[in-house]
């Protein structure tokens, strides 16, 4: 059969109404910024070059079968989202790859069909995929395999951006810049001043800019690392260290010298945390980190070298899982069981080195779960499961909806989805998963001392799924009104769960 005549590939495209996935990320990512051009290579129906082009962005598509007279062109970033998985034939998927490539100036974005999305598909086998109730072609790519055939092909090294998603850089340099900065925490609120100070006060954008690097770097910017910056200030300073001295006066000395010693010490852990996960990829020599990076190095550890042995030391920690459970154990942040480790996803930079890397090793195969609400890290095997929980902050009890766990050993992913299930696992006390500053998080604690109170938790190994919640309250004479429990009727007879 001419499988390239009798397959509609072109109807795979939808018309989105959003941005699309891998767009989306790599915008959230820092990957695609308004100053870089865009080239979506199998753009389907152009919905992200129209939405990127109403935004600013210099982006452009071509597809062979919506728009096949458009110029393919060389971009900064070039996506090709959800394309190879239309292709049935295994040597043009190679040459689209290589093509897609070739016109990468920075970055390539390859997109395709995760393997647990076939479940939800009716179809008959074709090749290496399945032919769709409406002719069209899909092959699903389980997350090793969709790394190793890039890898492969390409002769590089991609990294998971999340899961059926891969950046591929073009510059070593690129790619440990950008992997420097997942593993940085965000930039610490920036002090406002305690005292007026006219310098200040008319430099207030470049002094907050100047600011935020020092608290989110620990060090002092080199004025290239900050042109706007450091060309306003350097117009009324004589150094960025004289302006940082005088943010330390607005600031207040004692508050300005707590704040920078925290920063370094995150800033500590951030890079050994970068540099311990860099292993997989082979770190770079000295001479090849980028400038950003080596700076960070020289301030923080004094030597590469130095900064590296901690780095393998901490890396060799995590093959102890006795040393993996008592970093669990001692963990100031996240809820622990007999068996796990749960810490709400925006608390994951608070925990432990070791547990960052631990973690970082899964993301290393997964990528970022963008849907993650919730990390567990088991305590007896060496696996990291990202849960999802759609409803966290309004849901009083909220039910898991999907769940994908990294397994260290085996090197496999495997996704559970509940959002069919009838019955799906339940959370009790959220404020224990979520950091001190958590919005929330007061509430999530007034509603668990109410239901301690009311005898609602006690053998919480018993009401962990939305049933047995739901009979648990009913049996107490209670139901949720939002974060508050309220009297229905007097209680019945205790249940055979209690
Ligand atoms: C599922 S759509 C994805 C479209 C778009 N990237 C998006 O995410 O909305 C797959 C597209 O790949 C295009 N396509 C098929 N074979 C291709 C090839 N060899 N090179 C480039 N694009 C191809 C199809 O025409 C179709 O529009």
């Amino acid at each position: 059969m001419d499988s390239a005549q009798a397959i509609p590939r072109h109807q795979t495209a939808i018309a989105r109404q959003h941005l699309s996935k891998p767009i989306s990320l790599a915008m959230a990512d820092g990957i695609l910024s308004d100053k870089s051009t865009l080239f979506d290579y199998g753009c389907g129906r152009g919905g992200d070059v129209a939405r990127l082009q109403a935004m600013g962005y210099t982006a452009h598509g071509w597809d062979p079968g919506h728009s096949p007279n458009a110029v393919r062109r060389a971009a900064d970033v070039v996506n090709l989202g959800y394309v190879i998985n239309v292709i049935e034939d295994p040597t043009e998927r190679v040459q689209t790859l290589a093509s897609a490539w070739a016109l990468a100036r920075q970055v390539l974005v390859v997109a395709a069909r995760p393997e647990w999305e076939a479940r939800t598909i009716t179809g008959h086998r074709h090749g290496d995929g399945l032919i769709t109730k409406r002719g069209t072609f899909q092959k699903f790519y389980s997350q090793e395999e969709l790394r190793n055939w890039i890898d492969v092909q390409l002769g590089t090294h991609s990294i998971a951006a999340a899961p059926g998603i891969f950046y591929v850089f073009r510059a070593n340099a690129h790619a440990q810049t950008f992997l420097a900065s997942r593993a940085r925490q965000r930039p610490a609120a920036v002090r406002r001043p305690r005292i007026r100070q006219a310098l200040y006060d008319t430099h207030r954008e470049d002094m907050d800019a100047l600011a935020a690097f020092i608290t989110s770097r620990g060090r002092l910017p080199e004025p290239e690392e900050v042109p706007g910056t450091a060309g306003q200030l350097l117009s009324a300073f004589s150094s960025l260290r004289q302006a940082a001295a005088m943010l330390r006066d607005v600031t207040g000395s004692q508050d300005w010298d707590r704040d920078l010693e925290r920063a370094r010490r995150q800033a500590e852990r951030d890079l050994l945390v970068y540099l311990a996960l860099a292993t997989f990829r082979g770190r770079p020599k000295a001479s090849d980190l980028p400038k950003g990076i080596a700076l960070d190095v020289r301030a923080l550890f004094g030597s590469y070298r130095i900064a590296c042995s901690k780095a393998d030391e901490l890396l060799h920690g995590i093959a102890d899982q006795k040393g993996l459970n008592n970093a669990c154990s001692l963990s100031h942040v996240g809820k622990l069981t007999a068996d796990a480790l749960y810490v709400h996803a925006t608390a994951i930079q608070l925990l432990d080195p070791l547990l960052r890397v631990y973690e970082g090793c899964a993301r290393a195969l997964t990528g970022t779960v963008t849907e993650c609400t919730i990390i567990k890290f088991s305590r007896i095997t060496t696996k990291v499961s990202y849960l999802s929980y759609p409803d966290f902050d309004k849901a009083p009890h909220p039910a898991l909806a999907t769940s994908l766990r990294a397994d260290l050993r085996k090197l496999d992913v495997k996704f559970t989805d509940f959002r069919r299930s009838a019955n799906p696992p339940v959370l009790h006390r959220k404020e224990s998963f979520v950091p001190l500053d958590y919005p929330g998080r007061g509430k999530f604690a007034r509603l668990t001392i109410q239901e301690e109170r009311a005898g609602l938790l006690h053998e919480t190994a018993t009401i962990g799924t939305h049933a047995r919640w739901e009979k648990r309250l009913q049996d107490r004479g209670y139901r949720l009104a939002g974060h508050r429990i309220i009297r229905t009727t007097t209680a019945t007879a205790p249940s055979a769960f209690q």
